[in-house]
């Protein structure tokens, strides 16, 4: 432990930023929710509606599925497009109210949908909240998190994003019986409705409110989040560095901070395009094709999301000790070697009981590797890597390629399985984690232990040789 000037020891924590981080990651609760309920719900809504026809014109009734299913996802980029100045100009907590509201009116108009229109048109509001939740969750925890714990803070979020697709896998499981779909998507409302009472009583982000001018507020925020002997250094280090003013679109093209547009719009595409969704959407469709019964698959799939879980959890707790890169780059190895096993055993003819153990084996080792390195390293990275004057807009950017490469990602996916097989897939996907790896080697920087200033200071001085732009001679110290 290090001593600070006044005494106190940068080891020392106040637990209420613990509260806030937890409360504030049950936006990841949402999105994971989204992610895992529809596939389930899909089964039965089938049976309710006639999906032959949208607004009186006949379609082919798995279009219509497919907008069902996709809607949510166009709602969470049109929802990430406009998230990231949101919480610039309202604030990242007013916009996690909002985004709560969104989510719980998306749910119900979901639940209780007199024909499909409705129904699709739930999908696409709920989607919106996802988009704003998906942007703005991490970007809040990291602003309110100390330095040497702001990686398993933002990791929390990934944490209720996996859980969130657990749950979601539970629910349609033990609601499969009479087949309720309107229970399955309404019972999102139950999260919305904690996270917007909850954060009624948390605190703006400290670094938003200096930005805009309110130092005092700042101060008294990062008194009720910080030991009382961290506070003048944190505030020093934020008054340094925060210009007050926000950036626009086109500051995220000056020169200094296109590298780490580059890193991020990397990692944003490489995080879906390395094929995890198709798991989470399709897995127990996977597992089918090698020859389980309708329920071993349910419950193998059930067995990969808790899987997920529990490697996250692993990662929250390494990622300040490791550090960012150590994960990410084991995460991607292992990644790459899991798609060529599996793209191998779907290539083997006739091991079919066996196969499908070992398809499920490599599966939940696939999604280990992910949920050590890959899931929450994006996440985090992108609330890290940006200066504050253009974080909400460059998170919205990077956030809505995300989720535009996560819609193409499983549109696309039954379509190359009819094309090139389960292997030529897995194989193309395993070609793709590879070519993530050797970027993410050469270009993605280690953030683990510092502050987002020192960060962002850092990032003048590699592009101007010196962090004089930035007026701020670097504090000796980071504090906690
Ligand atoms: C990450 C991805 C998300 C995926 C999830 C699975 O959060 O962004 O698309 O569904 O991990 O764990």
């Amino acid at each position: 432990m290090t001593a600070t000037p006044t005494g106190g020891s940068v080891d020392e924590r106040n637990p209420f930023v613990y509260v806030v981080a937890a409360l504030a990651a049950l936006n990841g609760l949402l999105f994971g929710f989204d992610t895992g309920v529809i596939s389930g719900a899909m089964l039965y809504i089938r049976e309710t509606f006639e999906l032959a026809t949208i607004f009186g014109y006949s379609m082919n009734p798995s279009l219509v599925e497919g907008v069902i299913v996709s809607g949510a996802m166009v709602g969470a980029i049109i929802g990430a497009a406009f998230g990231g100045r949101l919480a610039d100009r309202l604030g990242r907590r007013r916009l996690i109210l909002i985004g709560a509201v969104v989510f719980f009116v998306g749910s119900l108009i979901m639940a209780i949908a007199p024909t499909v229109e409705v129904l699709i048109l739930g999908r696409i509001v709920d989607g919106i909240g996802v988009g704003f939740a998906s942007v703005v969750g991490p970007l809040y925890i990291s602003e309110i998190s100390p330095p040497k714990i702001r990686g398993s803070l933002v990791s929390l979020n990934q944490l209720t994003i996996t859980s969130g697709i657990l749950i979601a896998y539970l629910v349609n499981y033990a609601l499969s019986e009479g087949g309720q779909w309107r229970w399955m998507l309404g019972l999102g409302m139950v999260p919305a409705a904690i996270l917007f009472a909850g954060m009624l009583f948390m605190p703006e982000s400290p670094r938003w409110l200096y930005e805009r001018g309110r130092e005092d507020d700042a101060r008294d925020v990062l008194s009720r989040t910080r030991t009382e002997n961290q506070v003048p250094n944190e505030l020093r280090e934020i008054k340094e560095t925060i210009q007050t003013e926000s950036g626009t679109l086109r500051d995220l093209l000056q020169a200094w901070v296109r590298p780490m547009l580059v890193v991020g719009i990397g990692l944003a595409v490489f995080q879906q395009v390395t094929g995890i969704n198709t798991v989470m959407y399709y897995a127990p469709t996977i597992l089918e094709s090698t020859g389980f019964a309708d329920n071993v698959s349910i419950l193998a799939t059930v067995g990969i999301g808790a899987v997920n879980v529990a490697m996250t959890v692993v990662a929250v707790l390494l990622m300040d000790r490791l550090g960012r890169r150590p994960l990410l780059l084991s995460g991607l190895g292992g990644m790459t070697v899991m798609l060529a096993i599996l793209g191998a055993v779907f290539y083997l003819p006739g091991l079919s009981g066996m196969l499908g153990w070992l398809a499920t084996g490599s599966l939940m080792l696939y999604v280990a590797f992910f949920a050590i390195g890959l899931g929450p390293v994006f996440w985090l990275m992108i609330s890290e890597i940006y200066p504050m004057e253009i974080r909400g807009t460059a998170m919205g950017v990077v956030t809505v390629l995300n989720w535009a490469a996560n819609l193409i990602v499983s549109l696309t996916f039954l379509r190359l399985v009819d094309v090139f097989g389960q292997s030529g897939t897995f194989w193309l996907y395993g070609v793709l984690t590879l070519f993530a790896l050797v970027f993410c080697y050469q270009l993605v920087p280690e953030t683990k232990g510092r502050s987002l200033e020192e960060i962002e200071a850092d990032l003048r001085e590699t592009a101007f040789g010196t962090d004089a732009d930035s007026g701020s001679p670097r504090p000796a110290e980071t504090d906690d």
